[in-house]
């Protein structure tokens, strides 16, 4: 547990276990995900000291290359999206730790091969035989190498040491895809050493709102169906789908954001104060929020969710394609690149509350939060209209501007009472002082420590599809329900009458 003296924002939700010497593999090596996030983020937590000196990384895929060409590689990425300047001896220190290992994944030999590499790493860095196997692949390469690295006895780890794998998204494309890929996870590895990246979990104010929930006194009280009128969940996008229609026209925003990130941020804002910090007790609560979800379903899906697509429009005054005419989008293709929704969670906390959801492409601005709207004081005193005063406001702002912020009302200077929103505002950036980390460093740090809090369990990964099963089912149905918003604006006038209809006006970010 954390020191009591210890500010709980410095130091995370649980005080970390060390992380253990390992050898990390990272199977899709020379793919997008470890050029921009993963080699980055280790790069970042060396310079920070947090990496343990003896890790060793190891590059696994199919293109031919040796280690030299492989770091250098790694080296212009590193200097291309580290959030810190790159050090030279430092990054001379870290490329050491760079193995380059060429095989197709579906070959047996390959893994033998790198049973040799690692245990030779075992024996001139120390890793102690602990492995770190990183699925940074495309879903369909997932079993074929879990199923090579049980054949090869990889996955089983030395006595004494431990073996766990990281599976990035999309975690299933549905409820059945999903349960069949957490059935052969589970045939290849134990659930403790399974690690399911949801990269907003890592993200520092995600891993706040628990803490600004049960860290302080004034906000628990106020937390519940009594004083709460409604929650609005939003990440706005400026971008486009960024030349990745291969996934994202058969995924779309619901399957893209919603089913893991945003859920993700609904149990933590919803969830009952958990037993302890432990990673299970956690995951029991978050888990008991997507149960306790109204299933949407049939006709009610029409009345609760509202698809979109951009049609070509302006971001920052340059003009964008519409989403049909991207590069690989079908031309007649339905898929949502904005999502609204509204959802009930029907337990004793939170009945009657309308919570809503809300994500999309091509927006005009860029941020994620969320907005914890309180109700109106009672209709006397200043308030005697019933409107002319705004409600207090508590929001979240998971990026940019990293913070939080509450509105209230107060007097104005003056000899007349007039009563105006003001702010009260906490700015990460102002207050520690410091940028905040990549969500993948505290993620990769806390898989090679076996702290599994900030990735989804199986049973919240297979309850979010359910909940989302049923929506993608009813889509199926029909396609003229999908409406249009140009690029650059805040998306389909159905959304607005969706909010209107609950009394509610989407906040503008
Ligand atoms: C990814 C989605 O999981 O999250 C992307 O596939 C999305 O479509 C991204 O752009 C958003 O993450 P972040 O950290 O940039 O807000």
């Amino acid at each position: 547990m954390s020191s009591p003296t210890v500010n709980p924002l410095r130091e995370g939700i649980v005080n970390r276990l060390a992380p253990e010497p390992c050898t990390l593999v990272i199977f899709g090596a020379t793919g997008d995900l470890t050029h921009r996030k993963l080699i980055p983020a280790l790069y970042n937590l060396a310079a920070e000291g947090a990496l343990p000196p003896s890790i060793t990384i190891i590059g696994f895929a199919r293109r031919e290359k040796t280690t030299g060409e492989f770091r250098a590689e790694m080296e212009a990425s590193v200097r291309k999206f580290s959030r810190t300047p790159v050090d030279e001896a430092l990054w001379k220190n870290f490329a050491s730790a760079l193995i380059y290992h060429r095989s197709p994944f579906d070959d047996l030999s390959g893994y033998e091969s790198l049973a040799r590499a690692m245990e030779a790493a075992d024996q001139t860095r120390g890793t102690g035989g602990n492995r770190l196997y990183y699925l940074a692949v495309a879903p369909d390469q997932f079993p074929v190498i879990l199923s090579r690295l049980r054949e090869s006895g990889l996955s089983q780890a030395p006595k004494g040491s431990w073996a766990r794998v990281i599976v990035e998204k999309p975690f299933g494309t549905d409820l059945r895809t999903a349960q069949e890929l957490n059935r052969l996870v589970g045939e290849v590895f134990a659930e403790k050493d399974t690690f399911r990246i949801d990269h907003f979990l890592g993200k520092e104010t995600a891993q706040n709102i628990m803490v600004l929930r049960f860290a302080n006194s004034i906000f628990e009280s106020l937390w519940n169906s009594k004083h709460i009128s409604n929650v609005q969940i939003t990440a706005a996008e400026p971008l486009g789908i960024e030349g990745r229609a291969g996934y994202y026209d058969n995924s779309g925003a619901m399957r893209d954001m919603v089913q893991n990130h945003l859920l993700q941020l609904l149990t933590l804002t919803a969830m009952e104060p958990p037993t302890s910090l432990s990673a299970d007790a956690i995951r029991d609560e978050k888990v008991k929020v997507l149960r306790s979800l109204r299933p949407l379903r049939g006709d009610d899906v029409f009345r609760h969710v509202v698809r979109a697509q951009y049609t070509a429009g302006l971001i920052a005054g340059e003009p964008v394609t519409g989403y049909r005419d991207a590069e690989g989008v079908a031309r007649n293709s339905h898929t949502e690149s904005y999502v609204a929704l509204q959802v009930n969670i029907d337990n004793w906390r939170w009945a009657g509350v309308p919570f809503f959801i809300r994500t999309a492409k091509r927006m005009p601005k860029g941020g994620t939060e969320i907005a914890i709207t309180f109700k109106s004081v009672p209709r006397v005193l200043f308030n005697k209209s019933g409107q002319g005063l705004d409600e207090n406001v508590l929001v979240i702002r998971i990026q940019p501007d990293e913070g939080v912020s509450l509105r209230m009302s107060s007097k104005m200077p003056g000899s007349r009472l007039r009563i105006e929103p003001v702010k009260m505002d906490f700015h990460y950036g102002t207050s520690f002082g410091k940028a905040t980390p990549e969500a993948y460093e505290r993620l990769l740090l806390d898989a090679m420590s076996g702290d599994a809090t900030l990735f989804a369990r199986c049973d919240e990964v297979e309850e979010a599809w359910t909940f989302v099963d049923g929506i993608e089912d009813a889509w199926k149905t029909r396609s003229d329900d999908l409406a249009f918003y140009t690029a650059g604006s805040w998306g389909p006038v159905e959304a607005d009458e969706l909010a209107a209809r609950h009394g509610v006006t989407w906040r503008r970010m």
